[in-house]
């Protein structure tokens, strides 16, 4: 497992593979001979293999956002777990919640994902959160323990040292609504104890949980000191410049881990 904290940027369906290389050189000028905390890029599947190649000479790693948990066939528009390994991919997203609600995946389709991901000794950056109105009715703990105990389904304590969790409140992703410190500590810590229940102390001490949504430059330093923070997934910050740079520095400067 990369050493925390982590910073992990999720580009979504933005740049192009020329965007996406040239957005790392100037990142890469930026923080030159500067220490940095473990960077993960997951660009769009077209921009994998050239980002790749520059890649080799940074000190960064490369994510993708989803995958198929089939191997190959007639799967129109998929892509399976080989070709992102052949494009140099070390990390996996799943389970994101726009992966969940807008192409409608469910906590069975995710776990088939983890088994795939796992198999190839790839890190799956596991995805978990509320809606707003599970929080509003106080079923956060509840939301949280199915997509755990589901999304996990047959993963052993091994496997698990290969799993980074990241918290998105559903809410908070691209509304510029951030949770705030108190909201983010009670539920790492929920999900810590959901892991205690389902695995092992180590387990729920060691596994790297980030936060995502509405992570900005401005409540980075916050967030990061929160405890149980061990880093962020980025979305809309993590596509220009200067706010990304501004959040790893933030995250450098704070890390209590
Ligand atoms: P924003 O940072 O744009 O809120 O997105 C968060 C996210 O979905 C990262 O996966």
């Amino acid at each position: 497992m990369i050493p925390k904290p982590i910073v992990a940027a999720n580009w979504k369906m933005h740049k192009t593979p020329q965007e996406g290389v040239k957005f790392l050189s100037e990142l890469n000028n930026l923080l030159l001979d500067k220490e940095m905390p473990s960077i993960i890029f997951c660009p769009p599947f077209t921009s994998l293999f050239h980002m790749n190649e520059i890649l080799s000479d940074l000190e960064y790693f490369l994510g993708a956002q989803n995958v198929y948990f089939e191997n190959e066939g007639a799967f129109t528009g998929e892509i399976s777990m080989n070709m992102l390994v052949s494009c140099g991919v070390q990390y996996v997203i799943i389970g994101h919640s726009e992966r969940r609600h807008i192409f409608k995946e469910s906590n069975n389709d995710i776990n088939k994902k983890i088994h795939t991901v796992l198999k190839q000794e790839i890190f799956p950056i596991f995805c978990i959160g509320e809606k707003l109105d599970d929080r509003e009715t106080n079923n956060t703990r509840k939301v949280l323990v199915k997509q755990l105990e589901e999304g996990l389904l047959g993963i052993n304590k091994d496997m698990m040292s290969k799993i980074i969790i990241a918290y998105e409140p559903v809410w908070a992703i691209g509304t510029g609504i951030n949770a705030v410190p108190n909201q983010v500590e009670e539920s790492h810590d929920m999900i810590r104890e959901i892991l205690l229940d389902l695995y092992s102390m180590n387990i729920a001490n060691d596994i790297p949980i980030l936060y995502g949504g509405s992570v900005k430059p401005d409540n980075s330093e916050e967030l990061i000191k929160t405890k149980g923070v061990d880093g962020f997934l980025i979305g809309g910050a993590s596509l220009n410049l200067e706010m990304f740079s501004g959040i790893i520095e933030n995250v450098h400067n704070n890390s209590m881990r």
